[in-house]
C-alpha cells in the first residue's frame, strides 16, 4: 500500500481530511447497517439537538503501524464501552460495542494509506462521535442520531513533544460531583475553552482542575488524567468525576506487572503535590507528557525531575506503554486489536 505523501515527522495535533469516514444513522428506534463515506461534511436541521443543546459524545483512540508492519489499534473495546456509558448519561442510543470495534477496523482499513509508518512518531487518530441530528426545540433527547468515525494523522498533542509542561491550578471548576465529568461529552470541552485560552495567555500549558466540591484535591486536566511517582509508587487520582482514562488504567497495569511498582489509585490532596518526584499527564492524545511545574496561585511546585526532560520513571512507563502499542514489547492478552 502506497502511503500518502506527508512529512509525518512534522505533523502536529491538527485535522487533515482523510479518504473515508464511517457513518451510521439511528432512526425509528434502530441503527442502520452503516457505511463508509467520502463526504466529510454533515448536513442537518438548524434545530438539531446537537446544535441547540449540545447532545453529543465522542471517543479518541489511535491506530499504529507496528515494527513488523502490522496495523493495530489499542484497546478499542474500552472506547466502545466508555462511549456506551457516555451515551446513556446523555439519553442517547448506544451504538453496539461489537459494531463500534468493527467500524473502527473498517474505517482504518479504508484509510490505510493515511496510517503513519512505524518510527515516524505520528499515528492515525480515530475519533468516533455521535450526535442528536433531528430538530428539537423543547429540551428533550433527539430521536435521530448519527454515529460517525473520522480519522486524521497526528503528531504530538503538546507542542515541543516531551518538553515538561507547566500546569495552573484552574480558577474554574470542571465537573460537579454528580455531573458529567466521568463521560466524554462535548459539553465538558466547550466549558473548558475559556479557561484554557486564559491559561495559555498567562503562559501555562494546561489547567489542572481541583475537585469542585472542596477545591482541595487534584482531579485532572482538560484533556488528560494526571499521574505521580514517588519512590517506587505510581499514584493516580481516584475520583468519580474524572474521565476514566484508558491510558491511565493501562499504565496502572504496566507499572505493577511490567515495572514492579506499587500502584495507588486514590484521592490526591493539593497539599501532597510537593512531595512527588515526577508528574505527568496521560491520555490517548497526550500519551505521557511530563509535567515540570504546577502553579497554585502564588505557590509554585517544581518537581525534582525538572523542566528539561521526562523523569526517569515516567520515561520507563512511557517506553513500556509505547513499546506495547507499537509491538516491540509483548502486550497483555486482548490489548492489541489487529486491523491488518
Ligand atoms: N481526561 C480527559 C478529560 C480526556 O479528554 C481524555 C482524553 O481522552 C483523557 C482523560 C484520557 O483518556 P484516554 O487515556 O482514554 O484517552
Ligand atoms: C484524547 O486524548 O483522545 C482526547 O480526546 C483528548 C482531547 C482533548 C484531544
Amino acid at each position: 500500500m502506497e502511503k500518502q505523501n506527508i512529512d509525518w515527522g512534522s505533523l502536529g495535533f491538527g485535522y487533515i481530511e482523510t479518504s473515508k469516514s464511517f457513518v451510521s444513522i439511528f432512526e425509528n428506534g434502530a441503527w442502520d447497517e452503516g457505511t463508509l463515506t467520502s463526504n466529510h461534511t454533515v448536513t442537518m436541521s438548524e434545530c438539531a439537538g446537537v446544535l441547540q443543546y449540545a447532545q453529543t459524545v465522542f471517543e479518541g483512540l489511535k491506530a499504529y503501524t507496528t515494527e513488523d508492519g502490522r496495523i493495530v489499534a489499542f484497546r478499542p473495546d474500552l472506547n466502545a464501552a466508555r462511549m456506551a456509558d457516555s451515551s446513556r448519561r446523555l439519553e442517547m442510543p448506544v451504538f453496539p460495542e461489537d459494531r463500534f470495534v468493527e467500524a473502527v477496523r473498517e474505517v482504518v482499513l479504508a484509510n490505510e494509506s493515511w496510517v503513519p509508518p512505524y518510527g515516524s512518531g505520528a499515528t492515525l487518530y480515530i475519533r468516533p462521535y455521535m450526535f442528536g441530528a433531528n430538530a428539537v426545540i423543547g429540551v428533550k433527547p433527539a430521536d435521530v442520531y448519527q454515529f460517525r468515525i473520522l480519522t486524521t494523522p497526528v503528531g504530538p498533542y503538546f507542542k515541543g513533544g516531551a518538553r515538561p509542561l507547566t500546569l495552573k491550578i484552574a480558577d474554574y471548576d470542571r465537573a460537579a460531583p454528580r455531573g458529567t465529568g466521568h463521560i466524554k461529552a462535548g459539553l465538558n470541552y466547550a466549558m473548558s475553552l475559556h479557561a484554557i485560552v486564559e491559561a495559555h495567555a498567562q503562559g501555562f500549558d494546561e489547567n489542572l482542575y481541583p475537585d469542585s466540591a472542596t477545591r482541595t484535591k487534584v482531579e485532572e486536566t482538560g484533556g488528560a488524567n494526571i499521574i505521580f511517582i514517588r519512590d517506587n509508587t505510581f499514584v493516580t487520582v481516584g475520583s468519580p468525576s474524572i474521565l476514566p482514562s484508558i491510558t491511565r488504567r493501562s499504565l496502572e497495569y504496566v507499572a505493577e506487572h511490567y515495572l514492579g511498582m506499587k500502584v495507588e489509585e486514590r484521592e490526591v490532596p493539593l497539599t501532597e503535590l510537593s512531595s512527588f518526584e515526577e508528574c505527568g499527564l496521560c491520555g490517548t492524545a497526550a500519551v505521557i507528557s511530563p509535567v515540570g511545574k504546577i502553579v497554585n496561585g502564588s505557590e509554585e511546585i517544581c518537581f525534582p525531575s525538572g523542566m528539561a526532560e521526562m523523569g526517569p520513571k515516567t520515561k520507563k512507563l512511557y517506553d513500556t506503554l509505547t513499546g506495547i502499542q507499537m509491538g516491540r514489547i509483548e502486550a497483555p492478552e486482548g490489548w492489541i486489536c489487529r486491523i491488518k
